[in-house]
């Protein structure tokens, strides 16, 4: 289920690669999104060694805000961009941890990885469907899954160019959706999680733009009932 790399946007862009690679070193500014993240993880953390699969992980980074205050997860990352993944690994060599975590995957392939708790950033808005997903992620045995992502009044599936990508490959499009709370809630409620929307601190329902697409951010926690 791994998109082919040269039709996967996230594989394409130089400036996003560089980027990614400086936050997975801790060279760039913390993102709000990622010590709001972590923020609502610590929440949930009530022994030592609780173990967070991190969706859509890019660089990685988000180990950073969980060492900023003070939480110590098993962390693993799985992301189906082998870029990305490439340039996790290589960081986490380089600042001693183990590259072995970041696990190369699309969170629709995902069988038998069992955690207790899920981090999705910034990446559901990006497959076909929320269902797939969310469906692999319960699948887990995750008590909870914190997911910041583009929940609106109703479900709008964009596929769209990027339009930011290197040349040759900025032809490629992607999806940019933006999902149902109602209907999110509904199918998490049928999977067995109650489901919080919970305000974004860095847009405070604003609109961001991405890549010259207007975006809504906020987050869902999820907890198993
Ligand atoms: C916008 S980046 C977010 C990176 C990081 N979470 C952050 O907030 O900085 C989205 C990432 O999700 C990954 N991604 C999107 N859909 C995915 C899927 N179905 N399975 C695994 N990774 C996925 C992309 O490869 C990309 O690295």
């Amino acid at each position: 289920m791994i998109p082919p790399p040269a039709l996967n946007i996230w594989e394409h862009s130089r400036q996003l690669r560089e980027l990614c690679r400086r936050r997975a070193m801790g060279l760039e500014p913390e993102m709000d999104c990622a010590a709001q993240g972590a923020e609502i993880l610590s929440h949930f953390v009530d022994r030592r060694g609780m173990r967070l699969l991190d969706v859509g992980c890019g660089g990685g980074h988000l180990v950073h805000s969980l060492a900023r205050i003070g939480i110590e997860l098993d962390y693993y990352g799985l992301d189906y961009s082998p870029a990305m993944v490439g340039l996790a690994r290589k960081a986490r060599r380089s600042l001693g941890l183990d590259p072995g975590r970041i696990i190369l995957g699309d969170v629709r392939g995902l069988v038998g990885f069992e955690c207790d708790l899920v981090a999705m950033i910034n990446t559901l808005s990006f497959n076909p469907d929320f269902r797939e997903p969310l469906d692999r992620l319960a699948g887990t045995g995750a008590k909870v899954m914190v997911i910041r992502d583009f929940f609106g009044p109703s479900t709008v599936v964009s596929w769209e160019r990027d339009g930011f990508l290197d040349e040759p490959h900025n032809h490629l499009k992607g999806y940019w959706n933006q999902w149902s709370t109602s209907e999110v809630a509904s199918f998490m409620g049928d999977l067995g999680f109650n489901s919080t929307f919970v305000p974004d601190h860095r847009t405070m329902g604003r609109t961001e733009i991405v890549v010259g697409k207007p975006y809504i951010w906020s987050w869902l926690v999820a907890e198993r009932a």
